[in-house]
């Protein structure tokens, strides 16, 4: 059985990318970020693509890296582990990526929710850092993306106690953007990922790029960055065609060009 069922649509634009290892509550082996690693490779030069939704089961997104994988490495396995990789592919790709997110988020399943732009979860949903209980610490951007995103109160309280937090907490503190109920949480994502894909693609990846900034550097880095990213668009034909669309009252169609 693969270990990701990859699926186009249902509208064009968009791919939802499941995770398949139903039996470990979606651990991350290094087959499985492999395999996840290649599908956005791909997705990253398919003008057709324009969206990704990432999912894993009802009862768990991920609940973390492999621990049975992860007994198997000493220091110099871990030095070399080729899992560091596959996750700067993800924290590179272009494209937005939208996190359906039910069940578990541990550890790497949360870390891989928090590589996503939009992360929505169902009612069941908890996110968690325990780590700690195995005597080790988050190592796929954990103790980072968490912190940036929620403060430093909360992702030390995660962190160090390696307690999970509820879906509302989560929608409290700014980790995810919407709760559904848990059996609409891929059917929501869906939907987000369609009206996206019908918008400006080059616009899409630039405000990407330019909201990333805003954690990536200080302000006058990000205001000089956006304002650029702002200006380039100025040179593209789905702005004209915005613009006119709008004077003519009907709805645009952007080519990406
Ligand atoms: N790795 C490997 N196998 C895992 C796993 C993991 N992360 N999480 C769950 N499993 C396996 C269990 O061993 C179990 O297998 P068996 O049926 O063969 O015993 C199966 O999945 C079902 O799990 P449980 O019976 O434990 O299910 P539960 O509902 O009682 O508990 C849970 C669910 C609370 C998520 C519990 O499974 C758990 O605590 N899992 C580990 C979570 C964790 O510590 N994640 C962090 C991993 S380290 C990491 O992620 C580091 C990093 O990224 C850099």
């Amino acid at each position: 059985m693969s270990n990701l069922i990859i699926t186009k649509g249902p509208e064009k634009g968009v791919i939802l990318i499941t995770l398949n290892r139903p039996e470990v509550l979606n651990a991350l082996n290094t087959a499985l970020l492999a395999g996840l690693s290649a599908a956005l490779d791909k997705a990253e030069i398919d003008p057709d693509i324009k969206v990704v939704v990432i999912t894993g089961s009802e009862k768990a997104f991920a609940a973390g890296a492999d621990i049975n994988e992860m007994a198997s490495r000493n220091l110099v396995g871990i030095l070399e582990d080729p899992r560091v990789a596959h996750w700067q592919r993800i924290s590179r790709f272009s494209k937005p990526i939208i996190a359906a997110i039910n069940g578990f988020a541990l550890g790497g399943g949360c870390e891989l929710a928090m590589h996503a732009d939009i992360l929505i979860c169902g009612e069941n949903a908890r996110f968690g850092q325990p780590e700690i209980n195995l005597g080790i610490m988050p190592g796929a951007g954990g103790t980072q993306r968490l912190t940036r995103t929620v403060g430093s109160a909360l992702a030390m309280q995660m962190t160090l106690t390696g307690e999970q937090i509820t879906a509302q907490r989560a929608l409290q503190c700014g980790l995810i953007s919407e709760i559904c109920p848990t059996e609409l949480t891929v059917e929501r994502a869906i939907k987000i990922a369609e009206n996206i894909a019908n918008k400006a693609p080059i616009a899409v990846r630039l405000i990407k790029e330019s909201i990333h900034k805003a954690s990536d550097t200080d302000l006058a880095t990000g205001l000089r960055f956006e304002r650029h990213a702002f200006s380039i668009l100025a040179g593209t034909s789905d702005r004209a065609e915005g613009l006119i669309a709008f004077q003519e009252k009907r709805q645009p169609i952007f080519k990406g060009q």
